[in-house]
């Protein structure tokens, strides 16, 4: 594989987006930085993780400290998890084949898109341990077809995401013009029917019998009683939409608002994470994407309930500058990140990271 540079001024994700922004072709950046109509819920993802505080505790008994979880019955060294993303050969020739060697190399899980872009089979060569994601094809036997795949080549668990029935207003993708290059495509998706229905009059094109055969609750829960491997349901805002998930079957759900790229105008997952977990927090594991840069960060949303997070654009950031090494980078200045920030809280374990670290401005601090 390829072999990269790291620029030595590397030294947190953000300087990745940095050299990511300078380095990649301009529509390519609209598509994989590129948010939902104005950005609002984008930017309010990282806004609403700076208006959280953290209340740090001192000299705790930190001896033998650790980051270990565990999750839908394995243990993982860490909480955090690669996002589903399209694509990963818009910014690397080996794509989903060098962020699997990273994941290997680290130790975290890769959530493989459906929409990737080598095949799902191929990337479960590379040693990773590994989430397969699906958006609910209308078709539903595509949909246990693509499952089969994903369980007959050793993914560990399904991700079923529920937020996108329809792409999202993709405004800065559209003024740059952004279209897949030649050579890039959803190489899973090749045998399978076209999703694109004729548009017939003009106009709107939206409710012409686009969201005819999208997913619904009923849907839901036949793909998660065909499937042997547990199901998260990824997507959620509502509560009560949680709820439903569970009672569906599911094994783990995922407040996200797809990175702000979906429907604009919606809270940022961190926002709505400590209703959720409340609701139905004992049941099934929460996670949660969005937004997530900083070890704090990680902290924060540990601290409101979720059980591990996702990390999206930071993995393509250091994949299109570092290659495997730049994703492995990455993951480890994140993983020291998150140490530092557990020390500093004086929690030894994720167990330790609970509501009392968040700062409460009301509260009585007498
Ligand atoms: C370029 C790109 C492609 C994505 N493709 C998918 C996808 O195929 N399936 C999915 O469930 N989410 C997809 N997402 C959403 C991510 O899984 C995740 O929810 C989001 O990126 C998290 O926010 P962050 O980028 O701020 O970390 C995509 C996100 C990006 C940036």
């Amino acid at each position: 594989m390829l072999e990269m540079t790291i620029p030595p001024d590397t030294v947190s994700l953000g300087c990745y987006q940095r050299h990511f922004l300078a380095r990649i072709d301009k529509r390519i950046v609209a598509y994989i930085e590129g948010f939902a109509a104005d950005g609002i819920s984008y930017r309010d993802n990282f806004a609403a993780f700076e208006r959280l505080k953290l209340l740090p505790r001192m000299l705790k008994n930190l001896a033998g400290a650790t980051t270990q979880i565990n999750l839908l019955g394995r243990r993982l060294p860490s909480p955090v998890l690669i996002a589903p993303m399209a694509y990963h050969r818009l910014v690397h020739e080996a794509g989903e084949l060098a962020t699997a060697r990273a994941a290997a190399l680290t130790g975290h899980i890769l959530t493989v898109s459906a929409q990737s872009s080598v095949l799902l089979e191929e990337i479960a060569e590379q040693g990773a341990a590994l989430w397969f994601q699906l958006y609910p094809r209308r078709d539903i036997e595509e949909s246990y077809d693509l499952m089969a795949r994903a369980t007959s080549h050793g993914y560990r668990a399904l991700v079923i995401t529920v937020d996108a029935p329809l792409s999202g207003l993709r405004n800065v993708e559209q003024r740059a013009g952004f279209v897949l290059p030649e050579g890039v495509s959803a190489v899973n998706l090749a045998g399978y029917g076209l999703e694109d229905i004729p548009v017939r009059r003009a106009g709107s094109p939206v409710f012409q019998g686009m969201l005819d055969g999208a997913a619904d609750w009923d849907m839901l829960r036949r793909l998660i009683d065909r499937s042997s491997l547990p199901v998260l349901v990824k997507g959620i805002l509502h509560e009560d939409d949680a709820l439903c998930a569970v009672e569906a079957g599911a094994m783990g759900v995922i407040v996200s608002n797809h990175g702000g790229r979906i429907l604009d105008g919606v809270p940022a997952p961190i926002d709505v994470l400590a209703r959720i977990v409340r609701k139905i927090g004992d049941h099934v594991p929460v996670l949660l994407d969005g937004g997530i840069r900083r070890g704090t960060d990680i902290v924060k949303a540990l601290a409101l309930g979720a059980r591990a997070v996702m990390l999206g654009r930071p993995v393509l950031h250091a994949l299109a500058v570092g290659g495997v090494q730049g994703v492995a980078h990455m993951l480890t200045l994140l993983q020291t990140e998150l140490e530092m920030a557990m020390a500093l809280c004086g929690c030894a374990t994720v167990d330790d990271v609970n509501h009392h670290l968040i700062w409460n401005e009301n509260r009585d601090q007498g």
